[in-house]
């Protein structure tokens, strides 16, 4: 599924967002944050492809890092990535991964992938890791944040149309059986 959200959308508004934990501080990635985001970004992503896609394991995870490759040509340091960690403590409570897009399309941002660890779910902290990153690409350009998320992540697409976004692109499949 394929979502728009309008410019502002990201913004707190009042009386919407559930008050996150006063201990967990949201900055930049550090390099070991950025690889344990994509590793679970990879892992996420490559486990949805074998549900949906029919994929066997090892092509799914196989397919995932073929992918997160490219749109990390040179790395974690590619022009227009945004990744943030939330931390506890010591402890990475959740990130975000997002990025605006080149010079073809510089009004628009992707959300790539947010994760909130599971102890910590259901307190606002995707909302708040959304938030942040919506301001960090619109400071840098971007009109526009748009994400995919598969059809059955009941979690993210409540929290994305909490925030405002909405579908802009369906894709919709079935099995195909002999008969
Ligand atoms: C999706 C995810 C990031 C949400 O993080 P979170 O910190 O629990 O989300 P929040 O507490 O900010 O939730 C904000 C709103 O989203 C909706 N929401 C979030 N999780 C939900 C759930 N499991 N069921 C229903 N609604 C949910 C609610 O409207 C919620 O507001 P409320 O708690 O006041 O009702 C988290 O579940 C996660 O890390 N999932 C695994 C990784 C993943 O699938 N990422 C998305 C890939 S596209």
């Amino acid at each position: 599924m394929g979502i728009d959200v309008p410019p502002d959308a990201g913004r707190p508004r009042a009386g919407v967002a559930r008050v996150p934990a006063d201990d967990v501080q949201i900055s930049p990635a550090t390099p070991d944050e950025v690889e344990h985001l994509l590793a679970a970004s990879r892992h996420a992503f490559a486990e949805s492809l074998a549900r949906h896609r029919g994929l066997s394991p090892a092509d799914a995870a196989e397919k995932a890092d073929r992918d997160t490759a490219a749109l990390l040509p040179d790395g974690a340091g590619t022009e227009g990535q945004v990744f943030l960690a939330a931390r506890r403590g010591g402890d990475l409570a959740g990130a975000v991964w997002a990025a605006v897009q080149g010079p073809d399309r510089p009004d628009a941002a992707w959300i790539y992938f947010v994760w909130v660890a599971p102890a910590g779910r259901r307190r606002g902290l995707g909302r708040r890791l959304v938030e942040e990153a919506a301001t960090a690409v619109r400071t840098r350009g971007a009109r526009y944040l748009q994400l995919n998320v598969f059809g059955d992540n009941t979690a993210a697409i409540a929290l994305y149309e909490s925030m405002g976004f909405t579908v802009a692109a369906q894709q919709m499949t079935r099995p195909l059986t002999e008969g």
